[in-house]
């Protein structure tokens, strides 16, 4: 009876997600197989999803490669790596403008460091650009294994190595040889912080950059506009619902910005856009307040503040999830009001916006 990974041999690797499913049939506790699925199960229970992946895959290779764990292996995996990896990958306007900045800064003679590599993307536009080598780190294990796999059908095996761990655990001397020449990097959400970009590049500059590194994107700008949604709000606040009242509930209501696409929403713009923060990727940032002045170009209820970037990959080359034009997979961040605020025309008010390095919060002073 197997009842631990460490008794099968194998190394573990990315399991066949084309494999057939065939796991009608309960597993019999007599199964060799029955004690790992049930620690593996337990895993699930616990949501140690890797664990739970690695332990139904090692059951898949142990009961010769049957079909009897895949849909479990696969329910692992989905709770490990994100479906956006699939979208966003079919942006080819971020795809055809990072090919561009990355064959602009980068060429021969140069170590590349790629932060949160994916599926390898970025690494391999460098390595294509003429990279000596390329150091691709990626905090999700199955990603990097994912990644390394895509590498090597690639033929770039030789100059892009995969290290499977967060950027901040690199350590030059060990996984980097030196500090690198460029470092290219697309850990962004849509409001440019809640992928902890700040930390991680503030880290990397401190001990993996050469101190004349090229940094790609080597800056952005967070902008900000004032809606009247109440269809917005309602995506944040309850209130009476079949004679109930659920205002209680708003309790639990996200206090900082959620991701979606306003124009999927009935919405009118109060205001004109203002740059809330500009950040320097290339130097220090520390957390910011700022408060700007917004002049309504219409008289109605603030509900939410709308927010997106301008990411400047190299002179030239940017990236925008502006509502108005964005193509992007990325959607626009929207902050919802606790109090909608009633706004005039022609009359300013200030946005008091401070960022933690994480996230960014908007107030109407
Ligand atoms: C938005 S995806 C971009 C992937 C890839 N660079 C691309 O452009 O296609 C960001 C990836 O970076 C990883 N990541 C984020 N921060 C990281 C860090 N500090 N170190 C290593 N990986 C990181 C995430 O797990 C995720 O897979």
């Amino acid at each position: 009876m197997i009842t631990a990974i460490e008794d099968v041999a194998e190394p573990l690797s990315a399991h066949d997600p084309v494999a057939g499913v065939d796991d009608h049939f309960p597993l019999e506790p007599s199964h060799p197989c029955y004690m790992l699925m049930r620690l593996a199960e337990e895993a699930m229970a616990q949501r140690q999803y890797e664990r739970a992946y690695e332990m139904f895959t090692a059951a898949a290779r142990a009961d010769a490669g049957s079909g009897r764990f895949t849909r479990k292996i696969n329910r692992a995996m989905r709770a490990v790596v994100p479906r956006w990896h699939f979208r966003m990958m079919h942006d080819a306007e971020r795809s055809r403008a990072y090919a561009q900045a990355i064959e602009q800064v980068v060429g021969p003679g140069q170590l590349v460091l790629d932060i949160g590599s994916g599926a390898g993307l970025l690494s391999m536009l460098a390595a294509r650009a003429g990279a000596d080598q390329v150091v691709a780190c990626e905090a999700v294990g199955m990603v990097a294994s994912g990644a390394r796999e895509v590498v090597k059908a690639n033929g770039y095996s030789d100059r892009i190595t995969v290290v499977s761990s967060p950027s901040t655990d690199l350590r030059v001397g060990s996984e980097l040889p030196r500090k690198a020449d460029v470092l290219v990097t697309e850990i962004f959400d849509c409001a440019l912080l809640g992928e902890f970009a700040l930390p991680a590049l503030r880290h990397a500059r401190q001990e993996l950059l050469s101190p004349e590194a090229v940094v790609l994107p080597r800056s952005g700008g967070l902008f900000a506009q004032l809606v009247e949604s109440p269809e917005l709000r309602s995506m944040n606040h309850i209130g009476e619902i079949e004679g109930f009242d659920f205002s209680p509930f708003t309790s639990l209501a996200s206090l900082e910005y959620f991701s979606t696409n306003l124009g999927n929403y009935q919405h009118r713009v109060l205001t004109p856009p203002v740059e809330l923060f500009r950040f320097d990727f290339g130097a220090d940032t520390q957390p910011e307040q700022q408060i700007v002045e917004v002049v309504p170009q219409e008289s109605g209820k603030a509900h939410a503040v709308v927010m997106w970037f301008e990411l400047d990959l190299v002179p030239g080359i940017t990236l925008t999830n502006n509502p108005e034009t964005s193509g992007l997979h990325w959607k626009q961040a929207v902050q919802t009001f606790r109090e909608p605020r009633e706004c005039r025309s022609g009359e300013p008010l200030g946005l008091r916006a401070t960022h933690d390095m994480e996230s960014v919060l908007v107030n109407l002073c």
